[in-house]
């Protein structure tokens, strides 16, 4: 008999999905030049030119059955401590190639870091906006995934209604920053008040509340800021990283969990994901792919494009008269809808072409996400059709 409940969820498919298909099957038909697709989170610059230079390198000159061998179950200990060594230069931390538990993306990364600490029944928080997948993430390792209602002022931690929803149920915080959908870039001053708070209830509950810190977008910060690596507030923080948007390298499925070593039980914890990766079947990701991270772990795409087009969407989107945080980081930009239904705000959108995803799914009711990893002549073309949209919906 098939399993009723994954039967369930293929009524409740990623809006984000389904609207990229329609995209797709809309530029077949007036060409997808045409199409003002704001869907999907896929990087729109290739990936640094170091990469493909080394994976040629390791295919033309590398031990074949080295390079397509099984990797260690816990990853090829040389690409785990190259890792390590590129986080302490950067961040100042200590961690050794054992802290390091290479994945299959963050996806994989948060899927290993919440089985680690949580069991079925327990509790994990995360905070409006937040990465519509974490529901079926959460949903399948049999915990309950609490969402705590959007600061909209500024798309920080809302600490009242997060401290009015903790109790001893809650195991894991899980946090993404900078943020998808919000662009926001949690401040130094968000993540000192996040561990306090975390730290007293630990000691009020008597026992660990582990930080799940979910950072693809690490690298993607504007202004020349940088984001505040949230392991150093906290030290019960596990790391989930990717190179999907840093490097442009989604398809190749490869990130890691990093276990802070002040964690309890830090030495346990990647043997334990190890045990996980057996359960699951999930193994690690392809050992050329790891030893061709290795290879470039200091650098990133141009991702300066990304801030190009965020400066352009958010001065076309506030003189056109939309309520809108300016993002920090990423390259999405999550505009309040100029009605109170999102979705059918959305719909209307799609009769200019213009792809925009509802926030319903996001955790916010009335907002829209735009993902503006497209190219920066699109952008600019895409202002028109905003402005008319704007213009003829609702008579701005
Ligand atoms: C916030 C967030 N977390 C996790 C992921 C999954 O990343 P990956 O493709 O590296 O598995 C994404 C992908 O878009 C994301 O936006």
């Amino acid at each position: 008999m098939i399993n009723e409940a994954y039967k369930a969820m293929l009524g409740g498919k990623s809006v984000i999905r389904e609207l990229s298909e329609y995209a797709t099957a809309r530029g077949k038909e007036i060409g997808y030049d045409n199409v003002f697709d704001y869907s999907l989170g896929n990087p729109s610059v290739p990936a640094p030119p170091d990469f493909a230079r080394t994976m040629v390198d390791l295919y033309t000159n590398g031990d074949p059955v080295a390079i397509h061998g099984y990797s260690p179950s816990l990853g090829i200990p040389s690409v785990k401590e190259a890792i390590a060594d590129s986080l302490n230069r950067r961040f100042g931390t200590a961690y050794t190639g054992n802290h390091i538990f290479p994945t299959t993306g963050a996806a994989g990364a948060l899927a290993h870091a919440m089985r680690a600490v949580t069991k079925p029944g327990d509790e994990i928080i995360t905070f409006a906006p937040f990465f519509p997948e974490y529901m079926p993430y959460v949903n399948g390792t049999g915990a309950h995934l609490t969402v705590i209602p959007a600061d909209t002022a500024n798309f920080q931690i809302n600490f009242e209604a997060f401290e009015a929803a903790l109790n001893p149920n809650v195991q894991a915080v899980l946090i993404n920053t900078p943020n998808n959908p919000s662009g926001a870039v949690y401040s130094a001053e968000t993540l000192t008040k996040l561990a306090a708070l975390l730290t007293a209830k630990q000691t009020e509950y008597g026992h660990d509340i582990f930080l799940i810190s979910d950072e693809p977008y690490r690298e993607i910060v504007f202004d020349g800021n940088t984001q505040p690596y949230p392991a150093n507030f906290y030290a019960n923080t596990l790391t989930c990283y990717s190179w999907s948007k840093s490097l442009s390298l989604p398809g190749e499925r490869i990130g890691y969990v990093a276990v802070n070593p002040a964690a309890t039980d830090a030495d346990l914890l990647e043997p334990i994901m190890g045990q996980i990766s057996r359960g699951t079947g999930h193994n690690c990701p392809p050992s050329s792919i790891q030893l061709g991270v290795a290879k470039v772990l200091d650098e990133t795409s141009d991702l300066s494009v990304y801030e190009t087009n965020m400066n352009l969407l958010y001065d076309a989107l506030t003189s056109i008269g939309f309520d809108v945080v300016r993002p920090g980081g990423t390259f999405y930009i999550f505009p309040k809808a100029l009605e109170e239904d999102a979705t059918a705000f959305c719909l209307k959108a799609k009769e200019y072409d213009l792809i925009l995803v509802p926030s319903e799914s996001f955790g916010v009711p009335g907002y829209f996400r735009m993902a503006y990893c497209i190219d920066t002549e699109k952008v600019k073309r895409s202002i028109p059709a905003l402005e008319k949209f704007a213009h003829e919906q609702y008579g701005l």
